[in-house]
């Protein structure tokens, strides 16, 4: 178990270029299944979830070339088999987005079902009810979700709630189907539009992405295409509240301004500068932040995926904010942590309370998912004093080169490799 030693406080100066969005790459990847010809994917993360992808793409028979570090060519046309084991599927929330390519493209699909980050209980029920809608057999048994369909067959589909994952799931088995879906309640998230936009960009006839009613006319054939993925929202949230927590100034690069409105609109309201560009934002820190209230809502609203980076910059804000997390039922436990750094809030549900003005110091803590272990290291930067973030594989789920590019603007970064002695242990010599 690798962990990060920070030494704090850190102003963060400079310029951070933000990476290809996780969400997109996990979605786009399975998507290349759907083509009966070779495509390249530009501006892919090097992160970890991308890779598992891949490995999982390579294992089901596709040849995947890497050009460089961000560049992959996926020849799906080898893939002779539709099953995705636990071994695999277990190592990723988003392996669930097999099924939809899968049964899009071959009628079936037996895949394990996903892991990934324990924000409370993820159920897939809307998927399923999205599968079935289109004519699909779905049985689940063993923990393998087995799918069969003799012909899928565009129909209406209505999301009781919102969801990323389902609306990425059925466009994915829709995209090949005879005739009309239509998925009504869709997410809106930028990487459904970015998926919608890959897909068209193969042949297929997905109108409306980006708003709540998408219709997809089915298509018998997907080609070839190089496609560049768009750069990633939540990472560039991240370095903006960085930026503030740390009281610096960062341009942040490659960035969709539009995508990062919920953040600035937060940042400014507590006092933070955001100057935007065509494709980059700057973030001017202020010397006291004013509290905020933040409900965490499906895109275009305040993102969940934002909401512990922001928890921790709240804790040194004047005043007592409160954050309700309206999208998932355990996103709170990284409090639990931050707590040991200083941090003054309290949960009760999907409500959390944030007492204002705390001084942060450095404290040993332990990622307890991909964007908690993103708030420790803000607060991290942000605190007096060494600090150890351990269970890091968290965050290198989602963040590419995170040491080096929050180094390069001045952190104290070093990642090291510890032991597998118990947490337990290693904190209590720690203390
Ligand atoms: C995606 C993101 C994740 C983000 C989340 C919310 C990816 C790979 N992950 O996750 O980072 O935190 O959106 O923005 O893009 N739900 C059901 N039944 C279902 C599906 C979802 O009840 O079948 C519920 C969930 O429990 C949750 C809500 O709907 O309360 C939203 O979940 P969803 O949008 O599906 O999240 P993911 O796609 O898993």
């Amino acid at each position: 178990m690798d962990k990060l030693i920070i030494n704090g406080p850190t102003r963060l100066m400079g310029e951070v270029t933000i990476s290809g969005a996780k969400n997109a790459a996990v979605a786009i990847i399975p998507a290349v299944i759907l083509s009966d010809e070779v495509c390249r994917l530009e501006n892919v993360p090097d992160i970890s979830d991308t890779k598992i992808v891949i490995e999982i793409l390579l294992k089901l028979g596709a040849i995947v070339n890497r050009i460089n570090k961000n560049t992959i060519e996926i020849d799906p046309r080898p893939i002779r088999t539709t099953t995705v084991p636990h071994s695999l599927a277990k190592r990723m929330r988003a392996s669930y987005y097999l099924i939809g390519a899968l049964l899009g493209k071959f009628n079936k699909a037996r895949v394990s079902m996903p892991g990934g980050c324990d924000l409370g209980i993820r159920p897939i029920d809307l998927h399923i009810k999205g599968f079935e809608a289109l004519g699909a057999e779905v049985k689940t048994e063993n923990a393998m979700i087995d799918c069969k369909a003799v012909n899928l067959i565009g129909r209406p589909v209505y999301l009781d709630m919102v969801s990323v994952g389902a609306t990425v799931n059925i466009m994915l088995a829709a995209v090949k189907a005879y005739g009309l879906t239509v998925i009504e309640n869709a997410a809106k998230e930028p990487h459904i539009v970015d998926l919608a936009n890959f897909l068209n960009s193969m042949g297929a006839d997905i109108r409306g992405a980006g708003t709540d009613i998408i219709k997809i006319y089915g298509v018998p054939r997907l080609g070839g295409v190089t496609y560049s993925i768009i750069p990633d929202q939540i990472e560039a949230g991240t370095y903006m509240v960085a930026a503030a927590a740390t009281r610096g100034n960062v341009l942040i690069k490659n960035v969709i301004p539009k995508h990062l409105e919920s953040i600035t609109a937060k940042l400014e309201e507590i006092g933070a500068i955001v100057e935007e560009y065509d494709d980059a934002v700057r973030v001017i820190g202020a010397e006291e932040y004013t509290k905020c209230n933040i409900k965490t809502m499906p895109h275009p609203g305040f993102p969940t995926d934002m909401q512990p980076q922001f928890g921790v910059l709240l804790s040194m804000a004047k005043g007592t904010s409160i954050i309700s997390e309206n999208i998932w039922g355990n996103r709170f436990k990284y409090l639990d942590e931050v707590r040991r750094m200083g941090v003054m809030a309290v949960a009760d549900g999907q409500v959390a309370v944030f007492e204002g003005s705390c001084k942060l110091t450095g404290a040993p803590v332990a990622a307890t998912d991909l964007r908690a272990g993103a708030a420790m290291i803000i607060a991290a930067m942000a605190a007096e004093g060494r600090s150890e973030i351990e269970n890091i594989y968290h965050v290198e789920r989602g963040y590419e080169d995170i040491v080096s590019k929050l180094n390069a603007m001045g952190a104290d970064i070093t990642r090291v490799s510890v032991d597998d002695r118990p947490v337990n242990t290693v904190k209590a010599e720690l203390a």
